[in-house]
């Protein structure tokens, strides 16, 4: 319950921005926030192969942001949330970091417009509804796509 209080106004200001598009996502603003912040574990490419993805063996494994066949199916306000509270915020593992003292929503939302941009095959609007899927556990924990 608690955490679906802490995530209410995340998704009430998400929604907001969609749907006002008050803002537009600066994607060369969310790849440099990526390739500071997130491509040590995630990858540059986003290939879930990372310097501490490899020496720390994480298990789970960071998200393969690349496997298109897994992320477009995902609706973005799961990903905002998983970004901004941390994967224990969405029952994920705790070692995908929280990151809402750092990055800004804007700035959430901006690293969001270039993960998508790494899905391959490649992500088009329109393929994601705004309902929640429930991440199969394989998905979670499976090999690394190279
Ligand atoms: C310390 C390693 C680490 C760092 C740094 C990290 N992540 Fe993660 N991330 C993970 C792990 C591990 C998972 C998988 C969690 C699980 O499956 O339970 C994950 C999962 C995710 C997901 C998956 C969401 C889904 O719905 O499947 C997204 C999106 C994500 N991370 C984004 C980011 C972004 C953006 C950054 C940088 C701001 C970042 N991560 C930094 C380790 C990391």
């Amino acid at each position: 319950m608690r955490v679906l209080i802490s995530n209410l106004p995340a998704a009430l200001l998400l929604l907001s921005i969609v749907a006002t598009q008050a803002i537009a996502a600066d994607i060369k603003n969310g790849s440099r926030l990526y390739n500071q912040y997130c491509i040590s574990c995630h990858g540059q490419q986003g290939k879930g192969d990372g310097d501490r993805a490899k020496n720390e063996q994480l298990d789970p494994r960071p998200r393969v942001h690349a496997n298109g066949d897994y992320m477009n199916m995902i609706p973005d306000m799961r990903f905002f949330r998983v970004i901004k509270f941390g994967g224990r915020a969405i029952h994920f593992s705790h070692i995908m970091p929280q990151w809402q003292h750092i990055l800004s929503d804007e700035d959430i939302i901006d690293v969001i417009a270039h993960i998508r941009s790494l899905a391959d095959p490649p992500f088009e609007p329109g393929m994601v509804r705004g309902c929640m899927i429930p991440v199969p556990e394989n998905e979670r924990t499976g090999p690394i796509k190279q």
